[in-house]
């Protein structure tokens, strides 16, 4: 069996290859990554080495360079996670969304079509999509998977439109397929432009943590490994041409989450307790900002038995570990262009 798997030096996607190549010792697992900002291969040095491991930068844009990658290897199955993720610089950037996105993806598809060649036996194409598609919701209700699309940023636009594309592609060329839309994802080597691996950055640096609005916004949250271990099952087990929610089953009001991220990191740094909270800044709002996302993970519970294993308290604790311990990484990531891109965004 060999995988292809895009956007694996990110965030989301380097969990799930370091699952798959430790996992999976017979399979042949690709991973093509461009390495824009948020791509990093130390989030994989400790299985870079691995025989069954083989890092190639790509870009999913190139057409021509994608098809000869599918003619270079013969691939099974493609797990798509290589994305622009960030709703913040969707709304400075729409274009470069639709770029990598939507067109990316198609050229993804494209790929799998001619490569596959009508002959689908074994044969999956695995989009990884997100919950903001469905747009926004009231104080109740939940996401499940037939909530219409209703998109309302332009990175949750073009990864709608992707996921269209997709069906598109199943409908219309019987190209096999799966979906899943995802949470909020938090956890490890996350990349600091994000909640909650921004505000614990600017905390240790005892820098203002800009709330957006009145922090009344609520998301659901899932530790990442969890995420992969749901990505490894829906990859195996999940029915053809169908889509699975995945959600942490765990909603937090940002400002609620925010206070229990302040105390979890006084205890950490040993220091006095409100002294994180005091950092607490309202800013302004994000354009089009979703109210609320919530998500039914009933049926990949029921159908696939998949539940999250770690407490929102515990995942985050183990989160704010990281980071303490990896003050390195920490460092070279928010050096150079991130400076830049943080002092455009907040202090305008
Ligand atoms: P990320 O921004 O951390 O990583 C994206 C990766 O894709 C990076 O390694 C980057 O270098 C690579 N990439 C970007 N453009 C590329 C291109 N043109 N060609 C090749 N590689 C390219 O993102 P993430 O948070 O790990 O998200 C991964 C996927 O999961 C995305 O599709 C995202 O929409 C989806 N998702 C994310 C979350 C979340 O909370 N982070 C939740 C649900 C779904
Ligand atoms: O729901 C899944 C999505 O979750 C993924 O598809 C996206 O790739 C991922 O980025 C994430 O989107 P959000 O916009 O929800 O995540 P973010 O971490 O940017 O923001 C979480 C909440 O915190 C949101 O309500 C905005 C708010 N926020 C965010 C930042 C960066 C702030 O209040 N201040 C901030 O500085």
């Amino acid at each position: 069996m060999t995988v292809l798997i895009t956007g694996g030096a990110g965030f989301i996607g380097s969990h799930v290859i370091r699952l798959f190549v430790e996992k999976y010792l017979d399979y042949e697992i690709i991973n093509l990554d461009n390495l824009t900002y948020a791509g990093n291969l130390e989030n994989l040095r400790d299985i870079e080495a691995r025989p069954n491991y083989t890092f190639i930068k790509g870009d999913v844009n190139d057409a021509l360079f994608i098809d000869k990658l599918f003619q270079r290897y013969k691939f099974d199955g493609v797990i798509h996670l290589a994305a622009e993720s960030h709703v913040d610089r969707s709304i400075k950037d729409p274009l470069a969304f639709v770029k990598t996105n939507v067109i990316g993806t198609i050229n993804l598809l494209n790929a799998c079509k001619n490569s596959w060649n009508d002959d689908f036996e074994n044969k999956r194409f695995y989009h990884i999509s997100t919950d903001e598609v469905y747009g926004t919701l009231g104080q109740t209700g939940l996401f499940s998977e037939t909530t219409p699309y209703d998109p309302n940023s332009p990175y949750s636009a073009s990864k709608a439109s992707s996921d269209h594309f997709v069906r598109a592609y199943g409908e219309t060329y019987n190209l096999p397929y799966v979906i899943t839309n995802c949470s909020n994802n938090y956890g490890e080597n996350q990349f600091p432009e994000k909640l909650i691996p921004l505000f614990i950055n600017n905390i240790i640096h005892n820098k203002p943590l800009p709330v957006y609005g009145d922090g009344n916004y609520t998301r659901d949250w899932l530790y990442v490994q969890d995420h992969a271990v749901a990505i490894d099952l829906v990859y195996h087990k999940g029915v053809n041409a169908e889509t699975y929610n995945i959600g942490g089953f765990n909603e937090w009001k940002n400002i609620d989450l925010v206070k229990l991220l302040c105390k979890q990191m006084d205890t950490k740094l040993f220091r006095k307790e409100g002294s994180s909270e005091d950092l607490i800044t309202y800013v302004k709002d994000r354009p089009g900002h979703d109210l609320r996302y919530a998500i039914d993970a009933s049926k990949i519970k029921d159908k696939l038995g998949w539940e999250p294993s770690v407490t929102f308290e515990e995942g985050l604790e183990k989160t704010i570990e990281w980071y303490l311990d990896n003050k390195v990484w920490l460092n070279n990531v928010t050096s150079g262009q991130y400076q830049s891109y943080y002092e455009n965004h907040y202090n305008n």
